[in-house]
């Protein structure tokens, strides 16, 4: 028999990427696809928040050079606003796509889900710290909740609080780039979504992982929750001051 690849061992890492169509899309989506590339088993859900798949994103999602997974889904115009939270509809059809994938087949391949938003900044490590969660892990976030880092306090290999500036009130106060959950967690828990009844920016992350685990469960990673292996980074909306009203170039270009 052929020998085994060590890398067919390892838990698939499943990345649910919520976007939406604005100047920078492809920009992120190229920095972030650069990064998912060097990274050994990854399976990229990518969800936009559109009526139909966009052109620009099918064309990009065909180039990418990794296994991909293009859902749309647009997010209801009321929820469209300043101060409610972004993308659940997209984290929840991601979601089910990967329930779906894993109904009919037998005792599910190991795998981990995580939230990766498009414009976050994510090293390599940070894959090879959630590839072994078994439930739900946890870990620090830079440039976040108005510090340079959060992460969760841990005493004795448990999480026992949170270093937060913002919010300290909040049953898990970590950011979406926190955590993992492994694919049995979510299988076990078919009914663990994002609501969008009451639901406020920040508490997202509580209110889903609330649903599925505890904190005394949580697992911390990135040694004891002491290296920040993800930043929060936000992109500086583009000027478009001098952009012509109407086209004047002689040829069509995507951006
Ligand atoms: C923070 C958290 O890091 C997010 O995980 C959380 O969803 C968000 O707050 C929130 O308010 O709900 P922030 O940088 O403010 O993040 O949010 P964005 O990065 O603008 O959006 C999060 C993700 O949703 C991104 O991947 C973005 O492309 C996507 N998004 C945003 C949409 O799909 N549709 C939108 O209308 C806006
Ligand atoms: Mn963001």
């Amino acid at each position: 028999p052929p020998p085994r690849r060590p890398e067919a061992a390892l838990p698939t890492i499943y990345a649910i990427t919520p976007t939406y169509s604005r100047p920078v899309q492809k920009a992120e989506l190229t920095r972030l696809a650069n990064t998912f590339r060097q990274v050994a088993r990854l399976h990229w859900i990518l969800v936009e928040d559109a009526a139909a798949r966009s052109e620009l994103v099918s064309r990009f999602v065909a180039g990418a050079g990794l296994p991909c997974t293009h859902l749309h889904v647009p997010t209801p115009r009321r929820y469209k606003r300043p101060g409610l939270p972004r993308a659940a509809e997209q984290r929840n059809a991601g979601l089910a796509w990967l329930r779906q994938r894993h109904q009919h087949l037998p005792p599910p391949q190991p795998g981990v889900l995580f939230f990766a938003d498009d414009d976050n900044t994510y090293s390599l490590e940070l894959f090879q710290e959630m590839r072994t969660t078994r439930k739900v892990s946890v870990w620090p976030v830079g440039l976040v909740g108005g510090r340079r880092y959060e992460r969760p306090v841990v005493e004795n290999g448990k999480v026992v609080g949170w270093y937060t500036g913002w919010r300290a009130d909040r049953p898990f106060a970590i950011d979406m780039a926190g955590f993992a959950v492994s694919l049995q967690v979510i299988l076990s828990h078919p009914k663990a979504v994002f609501k969008r009844r009451g639901s406020q920016p920040g508490m997202q992350e509580s209110d889903f992982l609330k649903q599925i685990t505890t904190v005394e469960e949580l697992e911390p990673k990135a040694n004891n929750c002491t290296k920040v292996l993800v930043w929060h980074t936000r992109t500086e909306k583009v000027n478009l001051a001098n952009e012509p009203k109407y086209h004047l170039d002689t040829v069509s270009i995507e951006v």
